[in-house]
């Protein structure tokens, strides 16, 4: 059993993986936090909730000035009675009163994972997951609120998430939701975020939680590159292959925060959910409001085992698509080809070259649609360019795939262009508030789908898009963020909604499109990896990590965003040198080891390589075909940190343990530098490896503890590949 309940003691006992969560039922009312860390036997409470009396700390209960809720440690702690730390949801009510006082009454055990209606949420079948739903009450306020904790049996996963039901006769107000908080009875804590921007996403920040709280957040109407929707607690000293994580990831794509707070008494708050800035919720007598969920991921293996227990539970327990479990193909895009400046015959001439270096799939980016030759004009209008293609779609289509290609195409559904045939018809249809100017971004504006015939319309003009040629594969952009976020359809009281219902609209939208096309490979895209959020993999199996493809910019990018998911979520493209985003000069061949440790494909015009280029690439399409069972599916180990020094490596090890294959890269060459050592990992101690290139074999054991040695190269941005066989 997972979940245990002992009565005497009120201890909910969740078993997941290897670790344990406790939570106890005190004095009849309050749902404790106990525990959350390496995994019991059987949690029964030797460290026992000692509350003693604190001066200025209020108490619920007159004669006992021990107990307070504000030294009390919580799952889902409330406003109004005494804590005064970050409140995990705030409900007002009619009479404006913020005050709440929630009381236990009672559990169910449900046999797996419910779904989330209109979210994206994780799943799992019986005897995988089992979930707990504990029953609280605001009796004065007529609220209902559902916790709701699965827990999966192999890994060490709890998903969280909340329901509110109003009970009453009266509108209540939603005002904060989080989806998870719960209070750790330790403070001496690292936490760990991934910060950024466009070009430049998920850098990882750890710093010493001492006082106060850190909070991240995204207001930009999505998960957005400044912050990623994720936070860890590291004990101190922490390092990739040992110690304590106490990780959060959001399945959500809009705005969010989370924060660590440390309270006086050695305590530290853990939160996370949507943004309760303009974020509110009208809950109408009858109604329920469901919160998006939040994967608790615990690792007594320091950070890589955070990595692996994301990357197994997102491959399977989050990822719906079917091409979740099968090969991804090797794409070339044309965006960095030819941006907006193509003809068939120049598009034909791209892939011809693609297909004789055994490139499996052609994406036509931006530019085929309305009259698009620059970013001012024709999102909305997802019919094709004539002029650039006055044969159609299908026609380039069917040469494509005759040259035996798949075919995948771009689209930015979400948008809409002042100078296009929808706004001219539809103006009404921009996300924006009521006499107030618009705010511009890309030149282009949002759609409102908080409505319904919005939606109705994206998912219409998307099904036309697939009708229009044989289409194997959608890249799904997003190029700009929310603002004048209102709407002239919804009551005053309901403007705080305006932000969720974008999201919950958008996820209407690609629930229907990827069901209704199971057979076409989405990638989701946001000016790059500006939506790189487990909301968005659920339904798009992979995403476009940047726009950022310097490969030296692309060590750390895809380090890091390796914390959370696995390389095969991540698009990685081998771009021309100069690097277009940075000027920055740098070898095929290192640009091919940093795009194939993931979800390979190219982005130059190939048209213009050299014959020793083309062969080189051709090369490097044949070795990731050899390598991908290994990339995609395989274990993925960091082992040397780009943020940290001169050099980075990591490491795949196949499904089966045959397969080992490390990348190193060193960035600036150093004169006269030391010979470096490199320290593989996950390799069986026992078993013996063959360097697949030498011939020499080793010891798992010598190859983990003793390493390679690599000898010093001239030039900068220098790499390697070494791969090993299990013999
Ligand atoms: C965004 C994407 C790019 C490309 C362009 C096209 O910037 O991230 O990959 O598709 O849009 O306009």
């Amino acid at each position: 059993m997972s979940i245990q309940y002992e009565e005497e003691q009120n201890i909910f006992h969740l078993k997941a993986g290897g670790m344990s969560y406790a939570m106890q039922v005190v004095r009849g009312k309050y749902l404790a936090h106990l525990y959350w860390g390496r995994g019991i036997r059987s949690y029964e409470g030797s460290r026992s909730l000692i509350q003693k009396e604190r001066v200025l700390e209020a108490n619920p209960e007159s004669g006992d000035k021990s107990f307070s809720l504000g030294t009390l440690p919580q799952e889902y702690p409330q406003y109004g009675n005494g804590d005064f730390r970050s409140c995990a949801f705030c409900v007002r009510d009619e009479a404006g009163s913020r005050i709440s006082s929630l009381s236990y009454q009672g559990y169910k055990i449900e046999k797996g994972k419910p779904g989330l209606p209109g979210l994206p949420a994780s799943f799992g079948k019986e005897p995988e997951a089992e979930t707990l739903r504990i029953h609280l009450r605001d009796e004065a306020a007529g609220l209902d609120v559902f916790l709701l904790y699965s827990v999966f049996e192999k890994e060490n996963v709890i998903a969280r998430s909340v329901c509110f039901e109003n009970r009453s006769q009266k509108e209540l107000m939603l005002e904060k939701m989080m989806s998870m908080s719960l209070d750790i009875r330790e403070s001496d804590f690292d936490v760990l975020t991934l910060y950024g921007a466009h070009n430049n996403e998920r850098n990882p920040d750890r710093r010493p939680l001492k006082s106060g709280t850190i909070q991240i957040e995204s207001l930009r109407g999505v998960s957005s590159p400044q912050q990623s929707p994720f936070m860890a607690l590291l004990r101190k000293g922490t390092k990739e292959d040992q110690g304590e994580v106490f990780a959060a990831n959001f399945v959500y794509s809009g705005n969010f925060q989370a924060l660590a707070q440390a309270d006086s008494f050695g305590n530290t708050r853990f939160q996370m959910g949507m943004n309760p800035w303009n974020g509110e919720w009208l809950l109408e007598p009858g109604e329920s409001f469901w919160t998006p969920e939040v994967l608790l991921v615990y690792s007594d293996k320091g950070l890589n085992g955070m990595s692996h227990t994301f990357h197994r539970f997102i491959r399977n327990h989050l990822i719906r698509s079917p091409y979740g479990k099968q090969e991804r193909p090797i794409l070339i895009n044309s965006w960095e080809a030819a941006y907006f400046d193509f003809t068939e015959e120049k598009l034909l001439a791209l892939a011809g070259k693609a297909k004789e270096a055994g490139i499996e799939l052609f994406v036509l980016d931006d530019g085929w649609f309305g009259k698009r030759n620059d970013e001012s004009c024709s999102l909305g209008d997802w019919y094709e360019n004539r002029e650039k293609l006055p044969l159609g779609l299908h026609s380039l289509e069917q040469k494509i795939h005759s040259m035996g290609m798949q075919f995948g195409l771009w689209v930015e559904p979400e948008m809409i262009s002042e100078d296009s045939d929808l706004y001219r018809a539809h103006p009404d249809y921009v996300l924006h508030t009521e006499g107030r100017p618009y705010t511009y971004g890309r030149r282009q504006l949002v759609l409102d789908l908080s409505r319904q015939e919005v939606c109705n319309y994206v998912l219409d003009a998307m099904e036309k898009v697939l009708s229009l040629a044989g289409i194997d594969y959608i890249k799904w952009d997003m190029n700009r963020h929310l603002t004048d976020v209102g709407s002239a359809f919804l009551p005053s009281k309901r403007q705080g909604e305006v932000f969720h219902r974008y999201v919950l609209g958008l996820y209407w939208i690609l629930e229907r499109l990827t069901a209704n096309h199971p057979e076409v490979l989405f990638e989701s895209c946001s000016s790059g990896g500006g939506r790189f959020d487990a909301g968005m993999l659920y339904y798009m199996p992979q995403t476009w990590c940047s726009d950022n493809t310097d490969p030296v910019c692309r060590i750390g990018i895809q380090y890091a965003t390796s914390l959370i998911y696995p390389p095969v979520a991540m698009g990685a493209h081998v771009s021309a040198s100069p690097s277009h985003q940075t000027g920055r000069i740098s070898p095929l061949s290192t640009r091919g080891n940093v795009a194939m440790s993931a979800n390979f494909g190219y982005e130059l015009d190939l048209t213009k390589c050299t014959e020793g280029e083309l062969l080189e690439i051709s090369e490097q399409v044949r070795f990731y075909k050899e390598i991908r069972n290994t990339v995609q599916k395989g274990a993925f180990y960091r082992l040397e940190n780009p943020f940290e020094g001169n050099t980075a490596a990591w490491e795949f090890v196949s499904e089966d343990g045959r397969e080992v294959l490390a990348f190193r890269f060193t960035v600036l060459c150093r004169p006269n530098a030391p010979v470096e050592i490199l320290k593989l990992q996950g390799l069986d101690e026992e078993a013996r490896y063959q360097n697949a290139k030498t011939g020499e074999i080793y010891g798992g054991d010598e190859l983990m503890y003793s390493g390679i040695s690599i000898p010093p190269e001239e030039g900068d941005y220098r790499s390697g590949c070494f791969r090993f066989w299990r013999v």
